[in-house]
C-alpha cells in the first residue's frame, strides 16, 4: 500500500490537534504498527530495488517529520494545559484575609517575639546557630574544662559521627563563640534557640529554649548589664520599679559571674512577679571571661563586654501563669487553644 497523503496535510493536522487524545489518535493513524506508514515501507517490498531505495528514504524521512510534529505538538498541548491549569488556580490577592479563627501561637513563639522585640529596641541584633555543635563551640572555646560536669554523658547528648565531636548544644552560648569569630566588634546580640540536655521531669525537658545575649566593645560594664537587664525585665514582665537583687555566682565564660532574681508574691496561688519577700532566680550573667575572648581571637586588652542567658520556658510560665514545663511540649490543642495567642495580636514577625 502507497502513502498518498499530502504530507504538509498531515503535517497541519497534526499541528491542529487539541488534546492528548487526538494527537494519539493521528499517531496510531500513521504510525503506529498498523499505521499508515508502517504499512507503505512494508509494502516496498515489490518494487525494484532503485525503487525501494528511494520510496524508502522518503517513508522514512516523512516518518521522522510526523514525529517531530507529534512531539513539538504534545509539548504544545502540555503548555496550554498549564497554563490554562495556573489560570483557573490563581489567587485574587485582593480578597480579604480569611484568618482562621483555629490557628494559635504557642506561648514560646509569643514569648520569642516578644523578647526580639525589646531587644530590637535596644538595637541588639538577633543570631542564630546550629542546634548541633562542635565540642569547641559548645564547651572549649567557653573555657569549659575537660572534666567539667557539664561535660558528662548525662547531661550532654553526643552525636556520633565520623572523628570530630558533636553535641546537641546544652545552651545558646556557642553562638557567642560564633558570632565573635565572625565578625569585628562591637557586637550586640541576642540569640534565641532550641537548646538540649539529657534530663526530664516536672521542671526539666529534654529539648528546651533559651535566649543569650552578648555585647562587645571597648567599654561596657556591669553597671550597663544591670541597667540592661532590669529594663528588659521591667517591659517583658509589665512592672515598673522591678525588684531585684544579683548574687555572685559561678560561670566558667565570664568573670565575674552573677545570677539575678527578681522578687514575686504569689496572689490567688498566683505568681506576680515585681516586689515581694520571696525571690526567684532568672537568669545567669557576668563580664566576658577575657579567655573567651582570646579563644575567639578578640583582643581582651582592647575589648570587653556582658553576656546573659535565660530559660524561655520559664520567662513563658512565669508571664503566662503556666504551671507544669510539659505542657509547652504536648500535643494538646484545648491547652494551645487556652494559651496561645491570636495570630492577629502579633505586631512582631522575626521568622524564627
Ligand atoms: N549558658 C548558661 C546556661 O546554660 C547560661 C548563661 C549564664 C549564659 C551566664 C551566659 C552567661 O551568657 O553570661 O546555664
Amino acid at each position: 500500500m502507497a502513502f498518498s497523503e499530502n504530507k504538509i496535510d498531515v503535517l497541519k493536522k497534526i499541528k491542529a490537534s487539541k488534546s492528548f487524545e487526538d494527537l494519539e489518535k493521528l499517531r496510531l493513524y500513521y504510525l503506529g504498527k498498523k499505521g499508515l506508514i508502517p504499512e507503505a515501507l512494508k509494502g516496498l517490498g515489490s518494487l525494484s530495488i532503485e525503487e525501494k531505495k528511494s520510496k524508502g528514504q522518503e517513508l522514512n524521512i516523512i516518518k521522522k517529520e510526523f514525529e517531530e510534529g507529534i512531539k513539538n505538538q504534545r509539548t504544545e498541548i502540555e503548555n496550554i494545559e498549564i497554563s490554562n491549569r495556573i489560570n483557573l488556580e490563581s489567587i485574587d490577592v485582593t480578597l480579604p484575609p480569611n484568618i482562621s479563627e483555629k490557628g494559635k501561637i504557642h506561648p514560646i513563639s509569643q514569648t520569642i517575639f516578644n523578647i526580639i522585640e525589646i531587644f530590637g529596641n535596644l538595637n541588639y541584633a538577633v543570631e542564630t546557630g546550629p542546634d548541633i555543635e562542635t565540642d569547641f563551640n559548645n564547651f572549649t572555646a567557653l573555657n569549659i574544662p575537660e572534666h567539667h560536669p557539664a561535660r558528662e554523658m548525662q547531661d550532654t547528648f553526643y552525636v556520633q559521627d565520623n572523628g570530630d565531636k558533636n553535641v546537641l548544644r546544652t545552651h545558646t552560648s556557642p553562638v557567642q563563640v560564633r558570632t565573635m569569630l565572625n565578625t569585628k566588634p562591637p557586637i550586640k546580640i541576642i540569640v534565641p534557640g532550641r537548646t538540649y540536655r539529657s534530663d526530664s521531669d516536672a521542671t526539666h525537658a529534654p529539648m528546651f529554649h533559651q535566649v543569650e545575649g552578648l555585647v562587645i566593645d571597648t567599654s561596657s560594664t556591669m553597671v550597663d548589664l544591670k541597667s540592661t537587664l532590669v529594663s528588659f525585665l521591667e517591659e517583658f514582665f509589665e512592672v515598673k520599679n522591678l525588684q531585684y537583687r544579683f548574687r555572685p555566682s559561678y560561670f566558667p565564660f565570664t568573670e565575674p559571674s552573677a545570677e539575678m532574681d527578681v522578687a514575686y508574691t504569689k496572689v490567688n496561688n498566683k505568681i506576680k512577679i515585681g516586689e515581694g519577700d520571696k525571690w526567684l532566680e532568672i537568669l545567669g550573667c557576668g563580664m566576658v571571661n577575657p579567655i573567651v575572648l582570646d579563644n575567639c581571637n578578640i583582643d581582651s586588652k582592647q575589648y570587653q563586654g556582658f553576656a546573659f542567658g535565660m530559660g524561655i520556658e520559664r520567662l513563658s510560665m512565669l508571664k503566662y501563669g503556666i504551671t507544669d514545663l510539659r505542657s509547652f511540649f504536648d500535643p494538646n490543642y484545648r491547652w494551645l487553644d487556652h494559651y496561645g495567642f491570636s495570630i492577629l495580636d502579633n505586631q512582631t514577625r522575626s521568622g524564627l
